[in-house]
């Protein structure tokens, strides 16, 4: 604790605790973290038996957002609900032109997320039925409208979503079907996608997920405190280190430089780091990351690919873990280090990665916005700061200024 009651004389104490370390935000129901032994949970269910299962993007999505997993005819009644809420109003659709054609899918995508609160409004949001059915348009027309935004960054015309088809099917249809040639899911890559996006829904407080929960404790639109997560999400350090995982895999080129790399890393000088390794909460192997190495490899067999960046990525693995800095560190392959091979395995484009993740991260942010947002007693976010800066001094007038 400092006191920066000298500093602040209206404020008695507050704990200084940059990036958040040691702070927890909320109480919540919704994902446990064990980051010593590499556990995730999803409303008690291990992150494991869920992907391995039945279980497929409607029943983890109801799962997160109402507590229980739904029996049959609940789970048809939200699949029902989910697909009547896929379309886009055409307006919105009318955004799509103002971008500049090469724009990254991520840029559209905060500016259409966003935009969905013109479109919906409501003078109370902590109304559980304004809440869910919030939560329900986001789940269902974020995927459309990720597509949309990699059909119009590569000039195709626009699929709207087809209803037969699961979530995961639908969003690998609207991406690749064509008036001349209709796209049919394969049904082992739309179960791998089904997957990836199960995995990727939800995380606890990360810096997106805690972003959307500081924006919406001011009662803000949901959509625009969606669009406020994938803002955040974009980053580096986040869910862009998916697409740079493969940049810098392509960079190292061959396992013979990857020593090299690894003498990058510990350079002080110098800022390198292995992207797709470490993690804030994970100081073990990231279960997900478990997962993700296995579905890479069915993928690429599936398909018959051979990729070398895959092996290139296992033996930087291999080295990485048996290497001292690492060891000292705790650092482990994390979700996003195979994600983008197997993505692109799938004729999924670099640029869509973090758009992905982002889709599938809705499902997350939504059922921890309603949480907040019903949430007896929820008070703004409203973190203080250690003020650094000039005492109290008289202003000088420009022409006094030396
Ligand atoms: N490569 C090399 N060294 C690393 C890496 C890495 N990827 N990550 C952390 N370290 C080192 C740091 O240099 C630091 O070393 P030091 O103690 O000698 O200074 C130590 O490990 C701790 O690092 P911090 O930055 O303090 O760890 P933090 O918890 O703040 O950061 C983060 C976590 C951002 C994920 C970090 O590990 C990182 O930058 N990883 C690469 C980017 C990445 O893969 N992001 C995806 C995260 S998962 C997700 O968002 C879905």
């Amino acid at each position: 604790f400092l006191d920066v009651s000298k500093l602040q004389p209206q404020t008695k104490m507050c704990t200084y605790d940059p990036g958040y370390t040691s702070t927890g935000s909320c109480e919540s129901t919704i994902t446990f973290i064990d980051g010593g032994k590499g556990i995730l949970l999803y409303r008690g269910y291990p992150i494991e038996q869920l992907v391995e299962s039945t279980c497929d993007f409607t029943d983890a999505a109801y799962l997160l957002l109402n507590g229980e997993l739904p029996d049959g005819n609940q789970h048809k009644a939200f699949e029902q609900e989910l697909k009547s809420h896929t379309m886009v109003h055409e307006k919105l659709i009318e955004f799509f032109k103002g971008f500049k054609s090469d724009a990254h899918p991520m840029a559209i995508m905060v500016g259409v997320v966003g935009a969905l609160s013109a479109f919906y409004e409501s003078k109370n949001w902590r109304d559980p039925a304004q809440a869910q059915i919030s939560c329900v348009r986001l789940i269902a027309k974020v995927p459309t409208l990720a597509a949309i935004a990699y059909r119009t960054s590569v000039g195709q015309p626009i699929v709207y979503p087809k209803n037969e088809y699961s979530m995961a099917q639908n969003f690998l249809y609207m991406m690749f079907s064509s008036p001349s040639e209709e796209f049919k899911p394969d049904p082992i890559l739309a179960r791998a996608m089904e997957v990836i996006m199960i995995l990727h829904m939800d995380h606890e407080q990360n810096a997106s997920t805690s972003t959307v929960r500081v924006a919406g404790s001011s009662q803000a639109n949901p959509y625009a405190c969606i669009a406020a997560g994938i803002s955040c999400l974009w980053g580096p350090s986040h869910g862009g280190a998916n697409e740079a995982v493969l940049s810098m895999l392509e960079e190292i080129g061959n396992v013979k430089y990857i020593t090299e790399y690894i003498a990058k890393v510990k350079d002080p000088k110098d800022p390198f780091r292995l992207m797709g390794f470490g993690h804030r909460v994970y100081k073990s192997y990231d279960p997900r990351a478990k997962i993700m190495r296995q579905i890479t490899h069915q993928v690429l067999e599936h398909l018959k690919v051979v990729d070398p960046v895959l092996d290139l990525a296992m033996e930087l693995e291999r080295i990485a873990l048996t290497d001292e800095y690492f060891i000292k560190r705790n650092l482990y392959p994390n979700v996003d280090f195979y994600s983008g091979i197997c993505l692109r395995a799938m004729g999924i484009p670099v640029s869509m990665f973090t758009v992905l993740f982002a889709v599938s991260r809705t499902v997350g942010w939504c059922a921890q916005w309603k949480e907040m947002a019903l949430e007896k007693g929820n008070r703004i976010s409203r973190p203080r700061q250690i003020y650094s800066g000039a005492a109290t001094r008289a202003y000088v007038p420009l022409d006094k200024r030396a």
